[in-house]
């Protein structure tokens, strides 16, 4: 007999049974729906709705049914249709009738949203967490590399030399970007929703506040149509974690480029990288593979859940029970992601030599040589123009700009001076760019320590 089984002259067909279950997924929200359901036991007892001791009785069976869960010796019953039905029926045949008391002023449509909020605001701060370990790696690997000069690309055409420190502290950035994104979605997420009701809230005088303030919510819901039906902060979250793996995506896919035969910039060590089983030689970046392929599946339960959202009448449907296989993979992923890509970073070898080398190829040092005219009064677009003839000739000769002679500048301006090789020497090159945010030393010591700043701020508030 199902709780809700009054009304039913028919048992529920398997296949339904089957077909509406979510206890094999929601199952891990347990934890947040038992500690739910004993700050609304608590509540009800204080403001006299039920007596204490069957307040306590109810606590008692709950607390039990919990170390239960945890020692693996609770019996999952497929008829349950989820966790929440599981619990209450474990609760009734463990302390009888009273147990029945639990569910007053209480529906099944808030509780679901509490768990699953209670349960993503602790996720949030694990993966915060993560974000914060892979921003420390960068900052140390930028630390340990300052001085080593990489070719910066644009269209992954050589186009300056910049510190590769300033290429990796890019990354430090991006993820405080999605530090904030979620701790705004955080935000969105601790609002505590039980007290709806199914929709339309109670008729017990019951008081919210307190079952937030045991709960550790800031705020109560507004309204109770908007309670049940609200799955924004998933979404919010959803769309963070997309953009979370489009990060490290796009730091995988330079790993992948960077340690093949052509480029030659880093190597990813053993303990990171995988086989072939047919080509001896081989060594794969698997790893950088496998978190740029699963940007599919994250960005993939974002779309669902839109989608699944879209054309939902108010209040309470069952499509939103949806929500949650696409939640909790996203965050398994997610967590195993930034574990596993900061592991892989910290394992690189930078192989400082072929990245300056390539740093010097492909004309980097052109606009330097353009700025030295503009500097000198010529408008930067005719600057532009005899340096891009310069740089023709040279491919006609098969040399770089610094293999001219002082006269063969002078031919394309009278204005070249001999401190122009100098000014297109690469190191000279990177650390004339002082601007703020720039590729200078200078400038990206001044970033570390807005970045040792940001990280001390971060620390502090997941503490
Ligand atoms: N398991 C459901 C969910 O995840 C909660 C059940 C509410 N069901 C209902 N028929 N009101 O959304």
């Amino acid at each position: 007999m199902k709780l809700w089984g009054g009304r039913f002259k028919k048992n529920t067909n398997k296949l339904v049974e089957e077909f509406t279950s979510s206890l094999f997924f929601d199952c891990r929200l347990y934890k947040y729906d038992i500690k739910g359901s004993i700050a609304h036991v608590k509540m009800l007892s204080k403001c006299k709705i039920i007596p204490p001791d069957e307040a306590a009785k109810i606590e008692d069976g709950l607390n039990e049914i919990y170390r239960e869960i945890e020692a693996n010796k609770f019996v999952f019953n497929a008829a349950d249709e989820d966790i929440h039905m599981a619990i209450e029926r474990a609760l009734i045949d463990k302390i009888g009738p009273v147990g029945g008391k639990l569910h007053t002023a209480r529906s099944r449509n808030d509780q679901v949203s509490l768990d699953t909020r209670f349960y993503l605001k602790d996720e949030i701060k694990i993966i915060e967490e993560l974000i914060l370990g892979l921003q420390r790696e960068l900052m140390k690997l930028a630390k340990d590399n300052i001085g080593i000069i990489s070719p910066g690309y644009t269209h992954l055409q050589h186009a300056q030399p910049i510190l590769f420190s300033h290429h990796l502290m890019a990354y430090f950035f991006m993820l405080e970007r999605d530090f904030e994104r979620l701790k705004d979605c955080y935000k969105r997420t601790d609002v505590m929703t039980l007290g709806a009701g199914a929709l339309a809230g109670t008729t017990f005088p019951i008081d919210r506040e307190y079952v937030a303030k045991q709960l550790g919510f800031s705020r109560v819901s507004e309204n109770s149509l908007d309670s049940v039906g609200d799955r924004d902060f998933i979404v919010d979250f959803l769309s963070a974690a997309s953009l979370i793996m489009v990060h490290l995506s796009k730091f995988c896919e330079e790993l992948v480029i960077w340690s093949s035969s052509e480029f030659n910039f880093i190597e990813i060590d053993d303990a990171f990288t995988t086989g072939s089983s047919i080509m001896p030689q081989k060594k794969n970046p698997d790893v950088a593979e496998l978190i740029r392929g699963k940007c599919g599946r994250v960005f993939g339960h974002l779309v669902g859940l839109l989608t699944t959202l879209k054309a939902l009448p108010m209040a309470y449907n069952r499509d939103l029970q949806e929500d949650k296989e696409g939640l909790f993979d996203t965050i398994d992923t997610l967590k195993l992601a930034l574990e596993t890509f900061t592991g892989m970073l910290g394992s690189i070898k930078v192989k400082s030599e072929n990245m300056g080398k390539a740093a010097k190829e492909g004309f980097t040092n052109a606009t330097d040589a353009a700025d030295y005219l503009t500097a000198k009064g010529i408008p930067f677009r005719e600057a532009h123009e005899i340096v891009g003839k310069m740089v023709a000739s040279c491919i006609e000769k098969n040399c770089h700009l610094s293999d001219l002679s002082l006269d063969d500048f002078k031919k394309f301006s009278t204005l070249y001076d001999k401190d122009i090789f100098e000014i297109i020497d690469i190191k000279n090159s990177v650390n004339r760019k002082t601007s703020f945010g720039g590729t200078s030393a200078k400038s990206v010591n001044k970033q570390m320590s807005v970045a040792e700043k940001i990280v001390g701020k971060e620390q502090a508030w997941l503490a």
